[in-house]
């Protein structure tokens, strides 16, 4: 299935995958290539049925490209999102027959990994298309791990915003982080040697205690991190987790973290607003990952990829300087921008 529009907010096209001998059952999503080839990660998850995995892949697509135009990248926004099946599966078989689907797009489309998937399935695609990224690292090259550069991304931006409007120094803040994983460790190291005090949170008390040991945090229960006393809540465990019942709990006065789609709803965005708490968009302060991503597709060099990075926080400010100059609360500045640039791009494509 393939349909096509110009208009920047449905999605370009949409390709169903299906491979009996492999078990494979997937969709490509492009959502838009106006500023370049779609990308985005390929998630592999279970799903209830068909039409809730082309939901979800039609939802992620179009955030990444919002992501990847305020990153300021010259790529459009995708997802690939394959079901997981049932019982014992061969999943080489699987994601080689994905990456002959990302090839027969003719690199329209680049994946890499997301939620399920890891880097030797990408390395499998490699073997049938040449339109991935998040491979194993070669020498100095970007690529691998994307994590510590999206904690740096979201370090530098919770940096900026907290001088920005609570006026204090990062070493004058506490700051509670929720899901001390592959980020939110590497936020906690950064914070405590900018001389913040943390306090923590993990559903893996041994996550938890770790990073406790290392930055000397405080640790605080899995339901009461939100409502902790802190100046600065990082939510850099899963989605959805600021909702119209969560948001009053908040004592923080600046939410900035690298969790993806931190808001239930947009209305989330304007309650945490009404309240008077800065929000930190998510997608503008944890693009260091699909950073690392371009680099390495584009084949940038590590200077190119890490000055990009370091930039993250002047990104954050155009989107603030935005929201401020048109009266609006900032998750809904950073949609207005992105589908801005999205249709700029649309409209120099027709141009050309
Ligand atoms: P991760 O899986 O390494 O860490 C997540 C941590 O959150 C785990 O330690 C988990 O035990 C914990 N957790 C889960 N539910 C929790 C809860 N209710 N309360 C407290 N802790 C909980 O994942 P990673 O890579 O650190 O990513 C964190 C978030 O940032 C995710 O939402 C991810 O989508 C997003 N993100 C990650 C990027 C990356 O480069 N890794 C890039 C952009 C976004």
């Amino acid at each position: 299935m393939a349909f096509q529009t110009d208009h920047a907010l449905a999605p370009a096209s949409v390709h169903l995958l299906h491979d009996a001998a492999s078990g494979l059952d997937g969709v490509i999503v492009l959502h838009s290539t106006a500023l370049g080839p779609a990308a985005g990660g390929c998630r592999f998850w279970s799903y209830p049925d068909r039409e809730a995995m082309i939901a979800d892949g039609c939802r992620l697509a179009e955030g990444m490209s919002y992501k990847n135009a305020l990153a300021d990248l010259p790529l459009g926004g995708g997802k690939a999102v394959l079901r997981r099946p049932e019982g014992d599966f061969d999943r080489t078989a699987l994601f080689r027959a994905f990456g002959r689907a990302v090839e027969s797009l003719r690199g329209s489309y680049v994946t890499a990994e997301d939620v399920g998937t890891h880097v030797e399935d990408m390395t499998v695609v490699r073997d049938h298309s040449r339109h991935v990224a998040g491979l194993p690292l070669r020498g100095d090259r970007p690529g691998g791990d994307p994590s510590p550069w999206t904690a740096r991304g979201v370090f530098l931006s919770m940096r900026y915003a907290a001088e920005r409007s609570l006026g204090r120094p990062l070493s004058d803040c506490t700051v509670a982080v929720q899901g001390v994983g592959a980020v939110g460790a590497a936020l906690a190291g950064m914070l405590h040697r900018a001389g913040s005090r943390l306090i923590v949170s993990d559903v893996d008390a041994r996550a938890a205690a770790r990073v406790a040991i290392e930055t000397g945090a405080q640790v605080a229960s899995v339901s009461s991190i939100l409502s902790a006393r802190a100046d600065i809540f990082a939510p850099c465990a899963l989605g959805g987790v600021l909702r119209h019942d969560t948001v009053g709990k908040l004592k923080a006065k600046l939410v900035c973290g690298a969790a993806n789609n931190q808001l239930a709803e947009p209305a989330d965005g304007d309650r945490l607003a009404d309240r008077g708490i800065l929000y930190a968009p998510d997608y503008v302060v944890n693009a260091g990952g699909i950073i690392n991503v371009a680099a390495e597709y584009l084949s940038w060099s590590s200077e190119e990829a890490a000055q990009r990075v370091e930039a993250t926080p002047q990104r954050l400010a155009q989107v603030l300087d935005y929201a401020a100059a048109t009266g609006t609360a900032p998750h809904d500045a950073a949609d207005r921008l992105a589908r801005e640039r999205i249709a700029a791009g649309h409209a120099a494509r027709r141009a050309a």
